[in-house]
Protein backbone atom coordinates (compact mmCIF):
# COMPACT_ATOMS: atom_id res chain seq x y z
CA UNK A 1 0.00 0.00 0.00
CA UNK A 2 1.55 3.14 -0.88
CA UNK A 3 0.23 6.85 -1.03
CA UNK A 4 1.27 9.00 -3.60
CA UNK A 5 3.01 12.27 -2.98
CA UNK A 6 2.17 15.77 -3.97
CA UNK A 7 4.74 15.42 -6.84
CA UNK A 8 2.15 13.10 -8.09
CA UNK A 9 -1.03 14.97 -7.97
CA UNK A 10 -2.97 17.10 -5.19
CA UNK A 11 -5.85 15.33 -3.32
CA UNK A 12 -9.14 17.42 -3.23
CA UNK A 13 -12.43 16.81 -1.22
CA UNK A 14 -12.67 16.96 2.98
CA UNK A 15 -12.95 13.76 5.15
CA UNK A 16 -13.42 13.10 8.68
CA UNK A 17 -9.94 12.73 10.43
CA UNK A 18 -9.42 10.76 14.03
CA UNK A 19 -6.58 10.77 15.75
CA UNK A 20 -6.78 7.47 18.72
CA UNK A 21 -3.95 8.05 20.94
CA UNK A 22 -3.89 6.18 24.61
CA UNK A 23 -5.53 8.99 26.56
CA UNK A 24 -7.80 10.78 23.93
CA UNK A 25 -9.78 10.27 20.94
CA UNK A 26 -9.68 12.97 18.55
CA UNK A 27 -11.36 14.06 15.42
CA UNK A 28 -12.31 16.93 13.08
CA UNK A 29 -13.18 17.66 9.40
CA UNK A 30 -10.53 17.90 7.21
CA UNK A 31 -9.86 19.74 3.99
CA UNK A 32 -7.36 17.21 2.50
CA UNK A 33 -6.65 19.55 -0.66
CA UNK A 34 -4.51 22.66 2.13
CA UNK A 35 -3.98 20.08 4.81
CA UNK A 36 -6.80 22.17 7.63
CA UNK A 37 -9.33 21.33 9.84
CA UNK A 38 -12.65 22.55 9.13
CA UNK A 39 -14.48 21.75 11.87
CA UNK A 40 -13.10 22.75 15.77
CA UNK A 41 -11.26 19.37 16.71
CA UNK A 42 -13.28 17.51 19.53
CA UNK A 43 -11.79 14.67 22.13
CA UNK A 44 -13.15 12.17 24.03
CA UNK A 45 -10.91 10.33 26.37
CA UNK A 46 -9.73 6.85 25.21
CA UNK A 47 -12.01 4.51 27.21
CA UNK A 48 -9.91 2.45 29.37
CA UNK A 49 -9.46 -0.35 28.88
CA UNK A 50 -9.04 0.38 25.04
CA UNK A 51 -10.51 -2.64 23.66
CA UNK A 52 -11.50 -2.47 20.33
CA UNK A 53 -15.46 -2.45 20.88
CA UNK A 54 -15.27 0.42 23.40
CA UNK A 55 -12.63 2.52 21.14
CA UNK A 56 -14.85 2.14 18.40
CA UNK A 57 -17.78 3.14 19.99
CA UNK A 58 -15.88 6.50 20.75
CA UNK A 59 -14.46 7.10 17.23
CA UNK A 60 -18.12 6.65 15.75
CA UNK A 61 -19.41 9.30 18.61
CA UNK A 62 -16.82 11.81 17.23
CA UNK A 63 -18.06 10.88 13.84
CA UNK A 64 -21.49 11.11 14.51
CA UNK A 65 -21.86 14.43 16.56
CA UNK A 66 -20.10 16.07 13.28
CA UNK A 67 -23.35 14.65 11.45
CA UNK A 68 -20.40 13.38 9.11
CA UNK A 69 -21.24 10.92 5.97
CA UNK A 70 -18.12 11.08 3.95
CA UNK A 71 -14.68 9.14 4.31
CA UNK A 72 -13.27 8.50 7.68
CA UNK A 73 -9.82 7.76 8.08
CA UNK A 74 -7.96 7.06 11.77
CA UNK A 75 -4.70 6.41 13.68
CA UNK A 76 -3.48 3.84 15.60
CA UNK A 77 -0.56 3.17 17.53
CA UNK A 78 0.18 -0.42 16.20
CA UNK A 79 1.23 -2.27 12.93
CA UNK A 80 -1.87 -2.07 10.68
CA UNK A 81 -1.52 -3.77 7.35
CA UNK A 82 -5.09 -3.88 5.35
CA UNK A 83 -6.76 -2.65 7.82
CA UNK A 84 -5.82 -5.16 10.27
CA UNK A 85 -3.94 -4.38 13.55
CA UNK A 86 -0.65 -6.91 13.42
CA UNK A 87 0.70 -5.82 16.96
CA UNK A 88 0.29 -3.99 20.14
CA UNK A 89 3.56 -2.52 21.70
CA UNK A 90 1.76 0.39 23.72
CA UNK A 91 -2.05 -0.62 23.61
CA UNK A 92 -4.78 -3.64 24.37
CA UNK A 93 -3.78 -7.12 23.33
CA UNK A 94 -6.72 -7.77 22.29
CA UNK A 95 -6.42 -5.29 19.17
CA UNK A 96 -3.89 -8.04 17.66
CA UNK A 97 -5.67 -9.19 14.42
CA UNK A 98 -8.58 -6.83 15.26
CA UNK A 99 -9.65 -5.37 11.69
CA UNK A 100 -9.55 -2.18 12.85
CA UNK A 101 -11.34 -1.03 9.48
CA UNK A 102 -14.41 -3.43 10.08
CA UNK A 103 -15.39 -2.69 13.33
CA UNK A 104 -14.64 1.02 13.17
CA UNK A 105 -17.15 1.15 9.56
CA UNK A 106 -19.62 -1.17 11.50
CA UNK A 107 -19.48 1.17 14.61
CA UNK A 108 -20.40 3.83 12.62
CA UNK A 109 -23.04 2.37 10.83
CA UNK A 110 -24.41 0.68 14.21
CA UNK A 111 -24.77 4.56 15.80
CA UNK A 112 -26.12 6.22 12.28
CA UNK A 113 -28.81 3.39 11.84
CA UNK A 114 -30.73 4.33 15.57
CA UNK A 115 -30.49 8.14 14.50
CA UNK A 116 -31.71 10.14 11.95
CA UNK A 117 -29.01 9.72 9.62
CA UNK A 118 -29.95 6.26 9.10
CA UNK A 119 -29.25 6.03 5.28
CA UNK A 120 -25.26 7.01 5.19
CA UNK A 121 -22.32 4.88 5.50
CA UNK A 122 -18.48 5.66 6.70
CA UNK A 123 -16.17 3.44 5.42
CA UNK A 124 -13.45 3.73 7.79
CA UNK A 125 -9.81 3.86 6.86
CA UNK A 126 -7.01 3.06 9.79
CA UNK A 127 -3.35 3.65 9.35
CA UNK A 128 -0.67 3.70 11.44
CA UNK A 129 -0.19 6.66 13.72
CA UNK A 130 3.54 7.60 12.92
CA UNK A 131 2.65 7.27 8.92
CA UNK A 132 -0.10 9.28 9.50
CA UNK A 133 1.54 11.79 10.80
CA UNK A 134 4.49 11.92 8.13
CA UNK A 135 2.29 11.98 5.13
CA UNK A 136 0.69 15.29 7.01
CA UNK A 137 4.16 16.62 7.32
CA UNK A 138 5.07 15.64 3.51
CA UNK A 139 2.03 17.65 2.60
CA UNK A 140 2.03 20.51 4.76
CA UNK A 141 5.00 20.59 6.87
CA UNK A 142 8.08 20.22 7.85
CA UNK A 143 9.21 17.80 5.16
CA UNK A 144 6.94 19.60 2.28
CA UNK A 145 8.63 20.13 -0.99
CA UNK A 146 11.65 18.18 -0.03
CA UNK A 147 12.39 15.04 -2.08
CA UNK A 148 13.95 11.82 -1.73
CA UNK A 149 14.17 9.99 1.58
CA UNK A 150 12.19 11.64 4.68
CA UNK A 151 12.43 9.89 7.72
CA UNK A 152 9.92 10.85 10.67
CA UNK A 153 10.36 9.95 13.72
CA UNK A 154 7.92 10.40 17.02
CA UNK A 155 8.30 10.58 20.34
CA UNK A 156 5.25 9.65 22.82
CA UNK A 157 4.84 6.90 24.60
CA UNK A 158 6.41 4.77 22.13
CA UNK A 159 9.00 6.24 19.04
CA UNK A 160 6.86 5.80 16.04
CA UNK A 161 8.58 5.93 12.32
CA UNK A 162 7.16 7.19 8.60
CA UNK A 163 9.42 6.44 6.05
CA UNK A 164 8.50 8.31 2.88
CA UNK A 165 10.52 8.84 -0.23
CA UNK A 166 9.77 11.22 -3.21
CA UNK A 167 6.40 11.44 -0.93
CA UNK A 168 5.33 7.94 -1.30
CA UNK A 169 5.15 6.31 1.74
CA UNK A 170 6.22 2.46 2.84
CA UNK A 171 4.08 1.92 5.56
CA UNK A 172 4.48 0.43 8.79
CA UNK A 173 8.50 0.36 9.66
CA UNK A 174 8.17 0.50 12.88
CA UNK A 175 11.70 2.05 13.84
CA UNK A 176 11.41 2.46 17.37
CA UNK A 177 11.57 -1.15 18.04
CA UNK A 178 15.33 -1.48 16.30
CA UNK A 179 17.43 -3.11 19.06
CA UNK A 180 20.01 -0.54 20.41
CA UNK A 181 22.62 -1.73 22.58
CA UNK A 182 21.05 -4.51 23.95
CA UNK A 183 17.39 -2.87 24.46
CA UNK A 184 14.11 -2.57 22.22
CA UNK A 185 14.97 1.52 21.58
CA UNK A 186 11.50 3.04 22.43
CA UNK A 187 12.39 1.54 26.22
CA UNK A 188 15.57 3.98 26.38
CA UNK A 189 14.43 6.66 24.32
CA UNK A 190 10.87 7.26 24.41
CA UNK A 191 9.83 11.02 25.48
CA UNK A 192 7.60 8.92 28.17
CA UNK A 193 10.92 7.18 29.32
CA UNK A 194 12.45 11.28 29.92
CA UNK A 195 9.13 11.83 31.71
CA UNK A 196 9.17 8.87 33.94
CA UNK A 197 12.35 9.21 35.05
CA UNK A 198 12.61 12.91 35.76
CA UNK A 199 15.25 12.74 32.85
CA UNK A 200 17.06 16.53 32.18
CA UNK A 201 16.58 17.58 28.21
CA UNK A 202 20.52 16.99 27.91
CA UNK A 203 20.64 13.38 29.23
CA UNK A 204 17.55 12.10 27.37
CA UNK A 205 18.67 13.63 23.86
CA UNK A 206 21.98 11.63 24.70
CA UNK A 207 19.84 8.88 24.30
CA UNK A 208 17.77 9.93 21.27
CA UNK A 209 20.91 11.15 19.59
CA UNK A 210 22.50 7.64 19.55
CA UNK A 211 19.30 6.26 18.37
CA UNK A 212 19.43 8.35 15.55
CA UNK A 213 22.82 7.82 14.46
CA UNK A 214 21.75 4.30 14.49
CA UNK A 215 18.81 4.75 12.03
CA UNK A 216 20.92 7.08 9.77
CA UNK A 217 23.78 4.96 9.34
CA UNK A 218 21.03 2.61 8.24
CA UNK A 219 18.80 4.95 5.95
CA UNK A 220 20.93 7.96 4.93
CA UNK A 221 18.05 10.09 4.96
CA UNK A 222 17.85 13.33 3.40
CA UNK A 223 15.63 14.80 6.52
CA UNK A 224 14.84 13.66 9.33
CA UNK A 225 11.37 15.12 11.11
CA UNK A 226 10.77 14.61 14.63
CA UNK A 227 7.36 14.55 16.35
CA UNK A 228 5.54 14.01 19.34
CA UNK A 229 4.75 16.19 21.79
CA UNK A 230 8.35 16.48 22.50
CA UNK A 231 8.94 18.58 19.56
CA UNK A 232 7.21 21.39 20.83
CA UNK A 233 10.19 21.82 23.27
CA UNK A 234 12.61 20.89 19.92
CA UNK A 235 14.98 24.17 20.79
CA UNK A 236 15.80 22.15 24.17
CA UNK A 237 17.24 19.07 22.17
CA UNK A 238 17.28 18.82 19.23
CA UNK A 239 20.60 21.33 18.94
CA UNK A 240 22.06 18.74 20.90
CA UNK A 241 21.76 16.16 18.41
CA UNK A 242 25.12 15.35 16.21
CA UNK A 243 23.88 14.12 12.71
CA UNK A 244 24.95 14.72 9.39
CA UNK A 245 21.03 14.47 8.10
CA UNK A 246 19.19 18.29 8.88
CA UNK A 247 16.86 17.80 11.84
CA UNK A 248 13.40 19.56 11.59
CA UNK A 249 10.28 19.79 14.14
CA UNK A 250 7.33 18.65 13.26
CA UNK A 251 5.07 21.50 12.21
CA UNK A 252 1.29 20.35 12.48
CA UNK A 253 1.49 19.36 16.17
CA UNK A 254 -1.47 17.95 17.31
CA UNK A 255 -3.09 18.16 13.96
CA UNK A 256 -0.52 15.79 12.24
CA UNK A 257 -2.78 12.39 12.79
CA UNK A 258 -6.07 13.94 12.11
CA UNK A 259 -4.77 15.68 8.82
CA UNK A 260 -2.63 12.61 7.50
CA UNK A 261 -5.76 9.99 8.50
CA UNK A 262 -7.74 12.17 6.61
CA UNK A 263 -5.58 12.38 3.75
CA UNK A 264 -5.21 8.39 4.02
CA UNK A 265 -9.11 8.40 3.80
CA UNK A 266 -9.80 9.93 0.60
CA UNK A 267 -6.59 8.32 -1.35
CA UNK A 268 -6.74 4.60 -0.02
CA UNK A 269 -10.87 4.40 -0.13
CA UNK A 270 -12.02 1.26 -1.90
CA UNK A 271 -8.48 -0.64 -0.42
C1 LIG B 1 4.29 1.12 17.97
C2 LIG B 1 4.14 1.85 16.67
C3 LIG B 1 3.65 3.26 16.91
C4 LIG B 1 4.56 3.97 17.90
C5 LIG B 1 4.08 5.35 18.24
C6 LIG B 1 5.19 1.92 18.89
O1 LIG B 1 5.29 1.26 20.12
O2 LIG B 1 4.87 -0.15 17.77
O3 LIG B 1 3.24 1.17 15.83
O4 LIG B 1 3.66 3.97 15.70
O5 LIG B 1 4.64 3.21 19.10
O6 LIG B 1 2.81 5.35 18.79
Amino acid sequence: MTVAGAASGATSGEAFGVDIGGTGIKGAVVDTAAGTLVTERKRIPTPQPATPDAVADVVAQLVSDAGWTGPVGATFPAVIKHGVARSAANVDPTWIGTDADKVFTEAIDRLTSAGPGAARRSDVTVLNDADAAGIAEDRFGAAKGVSGVVLMLTFGTGIGSALLIDGVLVPNTELGHLELNGYDAETRAAASVRDEHGMSYRHWAKRVNAYMQHVERLFTPDLFVVGGGVSKKAEKWVPLLELNTPVEPAQLLNDAGIVGAAIAAVEWLGE
